[in-house]
């Protein structure tokens, strides 16, 4: 058995999820659905967006770091556990209900077969270059909910919030 694993990502209409350091959007919309979907859930993180997101865990999140170092930052609130792999990572958590997968782009790639759902805030903005989240094949995923949001005075991109599912399994072992 293992934790059913979902990725979570905002990715820019051409595919990137960062220009190379921060998130390259302010939505406070996202950021609540954000917060609201990985409350009190293990969490899986490379190195440096852990290291971006220090301040930000709570009471209730447990953070998987992922890192080839012995060593990372220690987060004041909450003692982040050291992984090494994401087979690792999906063994540590193999009896949590959900291993929520919070980027970045490394981590985003080599997570990505292991997936079984998806929750992406698709930004309406061209980035142009920058890191990019792998591509999602619907042969192998099924987008089962939306939410779309237009641009307003707190937004100024428009976004939708898609949850997908895997329809088709990679073998792994190919
Ligand atoms: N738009 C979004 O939703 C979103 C979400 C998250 C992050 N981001 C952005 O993404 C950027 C960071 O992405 P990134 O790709 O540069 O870094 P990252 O994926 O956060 O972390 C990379 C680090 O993870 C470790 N790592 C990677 N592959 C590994 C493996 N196979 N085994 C063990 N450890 C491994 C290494 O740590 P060591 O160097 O310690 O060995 C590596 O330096 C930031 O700009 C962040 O803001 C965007």
């Amino acid at each position: 058995m293992s934790a059913h694993l979902t990725l979570i990502a905002a990715v820019s209409a051409d595919g990137f999820i960062s220009r190379g350091q921060g998130v390259p959007w302010d939505l406070p919309l996202d950021r609540a659905q954000y917060r609201a979907y990985t409350e009190n859930k293990w969490l899986l993180i490379g190195r440096r967006t852990y290291e971006e997101m220090l301040g930000w865990f709570k009471l209730g999140h447990h953070p998987l770091v992922l890192t080839r170092a012995r060593q990372i930052s220690p987060e004041a609130a909450i003692s982040p556990q050291v992984v090494y792999s994401i087979s690792q990572a999906l063994l540590i958590a193999q009896n949590q209900p959900e291993l929520v997968c919070c980027g970045g782009a490394e981590i985003y790639a080599a997570a990505m077969p292991y997936a079984q759902r998806l929750v992406i805030t698709h930004v309406h903005e061209f980035l142009g270059s920058g890191l990019p989240f792998p591509p999602i094949s619907l042969r192998e995923w099924e987008p089962v909910t939306r939410k779309s949001h237009v641009t307003d005075a707190d937004h100024a991109f428009a976004f939708d919030i898609v949850t997908y599912q895997r329809i088709r399994q990679l073998d792994l072992a190919a």
